[in-house]
């Protein structure tokens, strides 16, 4: 390779000069000292979803290659994926697999989050843009599990947008916005195809970089920390040069040491995603008939704990009070912060989380064996 005098590469020289920033800042937020996670892997897992956004992402592209978002359409191109295009049934899997722990990933992500009181200040609006995160996980599973249209994808989208409907003022309005119309029809596929590969990615990639700007803001929690030093970012000493020093017992570097370890788990998560994919590929049962109700209509397993909380009420008590229950979720925080500023060493909080977990695996075993 061409080198000049001083040793730098010609192709170094010639991105300097277009490009004239200053490398060392890169250099700076590469070391940036973060908690060393290695002993406590629980404090590290929204990596996890991140790695499988990415997958999502690369196999989803190549299921667009042949998927066509309509009536006739949808089904045929899902089955000509799986049966005929090479390695397809093995992408559509794993896309389906990723799917599926991606949700699992982000609720032990949240589990940790909600019981490690990370919330907290400063963290509360980082809870908010995460609430925000999990919405839209779930619109993937929702849209993508109805793309398929065979029969229980297309009367799951049926109940499911029925539900929406019953959303107090705005009922009407997002009952058209998924549906394109009164009933779940051609243009429906063609919104929900434009929510999962447009809308919905457009809104994740926003709110993933606003979460990741407020963790670089604040610090990961530190494990064991008192909650004063929770509170202020990671201080970190400096030499005489400037240099940032570190205790390696209780902080590593982001680059290397942090992206090594992500990339291992990466390596975990393709492998289970490839046994997974083998031994049980993504299912397709009959093409969707409007005229022909299933005698059980199922939504994803993660809408079961809504779906059998809808089962025990009136549709407009039950809607009411996921309603309250999402709005709790969001404000949690300031809810939170309420309790503690009455006594500061209340448990009530926690109390309560475990309780609202308690109910939504109760709730989701129940439905699945229902
Ligand atoms: C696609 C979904 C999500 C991704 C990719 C993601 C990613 C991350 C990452 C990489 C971190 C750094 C610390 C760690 O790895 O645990 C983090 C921290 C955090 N996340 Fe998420 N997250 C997601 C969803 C959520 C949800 C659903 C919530 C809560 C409603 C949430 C709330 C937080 C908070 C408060 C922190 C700061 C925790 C701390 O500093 O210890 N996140 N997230």
């Amino acid at each position: 390779m061409a080198q000049t005098s001083a040793g730098v590469p010609g192709w170094v020289r010639f991105l300097r000069a277009r490009i004239p920033v200053n490398i060392e800042v890169f250099e700076e937020l590469s070391k940036e000292p973060i908690p060393n996670h290695m002993k406590n892997w629980w404090y590290a897992l929204g990596g996890t979803p991140l790695m499988l956004l990415m997958i999502q992402a690369a196999t989803g592209i190549l299921l667009t290659f042949y998927y066509r978002p309509s009536p006739e359409g949808a089904w045929e191109t899902v089955h000509k994926i799986s049966t005929e295009v090479p390695f397809g049934w093995f992408i559509r899997s794993v896309h389906h697999w990723a799917a599926n722990l991606m949700i699992v990933a982000v609720a032990l992500h949240l589990i940790r989050v909600f019981f490690t009181g990370a919330f907290r200040k400063p963290r509360e609006l980082n809870w908010m843009v995460g609430s925000g995160l999990l919405m839209v996980t779930l619109g993937f599973g929702f849209t993508g599990y109805a793309l398929v249209n065979d029969q229980l994808s297309f009367w799951a989208a049926t109940v499911g947008t029925n539900v929406a409907a019953q959303t107090p003022l705005i009922g009407e309005w997002i009952l058209h916005l998924l549906r394109g119309g009164a009933e779940v029809g051609p243009t429906t596929l063609t919104r929900f195809f434009v929510f999962h590969i447009g809308a919905l990615p457009s809104i994740m990639m926003v709110l993933v970089a606003a979460h990741v700007f407020l963790i670089r803001i604040h610090g990961v929690m530190e494990l064991d920390a008192p909650e004063e030093v929770q509170q202020t970012p990671l201080t970190v000493e400096e030499d005489r040069e400037g240099k940032k020093r570190f205790d390696p017992n209780r902080y590593f570097a982001f680059f290397p040491d942090h992206i090594t370890t992500e990339l291992m788990v990466g390596l975990f998560l393709v492998t289970v995603l490839t046994v997974l994919a083998i031994l049980f590929p993504a299912h397709l049962g009959e093409p969707a008939n409007p005229n022909e109700t299933p005698l059980h209509i199922k939504p994803e397993w993660y809408f079961f704990p809504a779906f059998r909380w809808l089962k025990l009420t009136p549709l407009w008590l039950g809607m009411a009070g996921m309603m309250t229950a999402g709005a709790a979720f969001v404000f949690w925080p300031f809810i939170d912060a309420f309790f503690r500023r009455r006594n500061p060493r209340s448990e009530l909080g926690t109390m309560i989380g475990a309780a609202a977990l308690i109910v939504v695996l109760v709730f989701t075993i129940w439905e699945a064996l229902a």
